[in-house]
């Protein structure tokens, strides 16, 4: 007998206001045209005054609460996926926990920047399989809008706000269910983190600062880092991309979703894609999309999924599970 995490409920949210491609080439000096080709992205949703993470990471974890069909009294940990805190400290997770009225348990926030949702999902499957706790939140919530130079054509044209969130939950695997976590690979390299970046912090300038991104190069590195940390999840599972059914991937370019679709040989039609109408919205877009494609039926028990992300740090890392 082993305990193994299983995915029982996801939930998502987006703020309401829609900025257009046409909406931002009358701010920076870009088109529909350019950002469409190079990114496939038509629009994203930006947050309000007012509206922060915590409220978006609120809304998604009620969501998932609700299609997991339990309430924040089952719950034993927070983790919240994010680059936007609300403050510095406290953690964006127990701000959520007040929220959700939860008095018990504890919740903490994880910086993996695009990867972070990977990163949560696999220290929240290890705290599960090794006992520590038995139901966890996991969100990943940003408003990287805030964090944008909304002068920098190369950077405010790619990104957007929104959240998403899952319940894992612990079962004991001799009860014939195959649905699990099969395996969670994580990576960095800190050599590489001028590439992407925040100018600014708490701990240096004492400001929020800018998101900086030398895009090609990071493009480079996302097309060679997913496909090989694909190709590690499923050599330890001893399975190949012809196992795969859906790559529920981080959202940040059309172009490299195809790149990394193609390089594992998979249709466009198993590739879960909502960058056309989020943007890169960071720790939020992989359970943003995966909640998509659960509500819609896409996703259906017994299939296999990967998800892979890369951002700041670099960062980068995989879950494969069985749905
Ligand atoms: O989530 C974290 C991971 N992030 C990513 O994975 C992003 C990875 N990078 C990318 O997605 C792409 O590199 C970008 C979409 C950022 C850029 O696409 P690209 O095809 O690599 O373009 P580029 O950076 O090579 O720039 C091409 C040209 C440049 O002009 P010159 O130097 O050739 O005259 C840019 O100045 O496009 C220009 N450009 C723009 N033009 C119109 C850059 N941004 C814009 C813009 N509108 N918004």
């Amino acid at each position: 007998m082993a305990i193994v995490s299983r995915i029982i409920g996801t939930g998502s949210h987006l703020p309401e206001k829609i900025i257009t491609n046409d909406e931002l080439s009358k701010k920076v000096d870009t088109s529909d045209e350019w950002i469409t080709e190079r990114t496939g992205i038509r629009e994203r949703r930006v947050v309000k005054d007012g509206e922060t993470t915590s409220i978006l990471a609120l809304q998604a974890a009620e969501n998932a609460l609700e299609a997991a069909n339990i309430t924040p009294a089952d719950i034993d940990v927070i983790i919240v996926a994010t680059t936007t805190p609300d403050n510095t400290f406290p953690s964006t997770a127990t701000k959520v926990q007040a929220m959700l009225g939860m008095h018990h348990g504890y919740g903490f926030d994880i910086q993996a920047v695009c990867s972070g949702f990977i990163y949560a999902l696999s220290v929240a499957d290890g705290m599960i399989r090794s006992g520590q706790a038995n139901r966890v939140l996991v969100i990943g919530a940003e408003v990287i809008s805030r964090i944008l130079d909304w002068t920098d054509r190369s950077t405010c044209v790619l990104f957007g706000d929104g959240a998403g969130a899952v319940v894992l939950a612990g079962f004991d695997d001799s009860d014939g269910d195959t649905s699990r976590v099969l395996s969670t690979h994580l990576h960095s390299d800190g050599r590489l983190r001028e590439i992407l970046h925040v100018d600014g912090g708490p701990g240096s300038t004492g400001t929020i600062g800018h998101l900086r991104m030398l895009g090609r190069e990071v493009f480079r590195h996302a097309v060679n880092n997913l496909a090989a940390v694909a190709e590690e999840a499923l050599a330890a599972n001893n399975l190949t991309s012809s196992d795969i059914d859906w790559l529920v991937p981080h959202q940040a370019n059309k172009r490299i979703l195809d790149g990394t679709a193609k390089k594992l040989g998979l249709n466009d039609d198993q590739v879960v894609i909502t960058v056309d109408r989020h943007a890169n919205t960071s720790a939020a877009s992989i359970p943003l999309a995966l909640d998509e494609a659960v509500r819609d039926g896409r996703i259906e028990k017994g299939q296999i999924i990967l998800m892979e992300a890369m951002g700041g740090g670099l960062t980068w890392g995989s879950a494969l599970l069985r749905w």
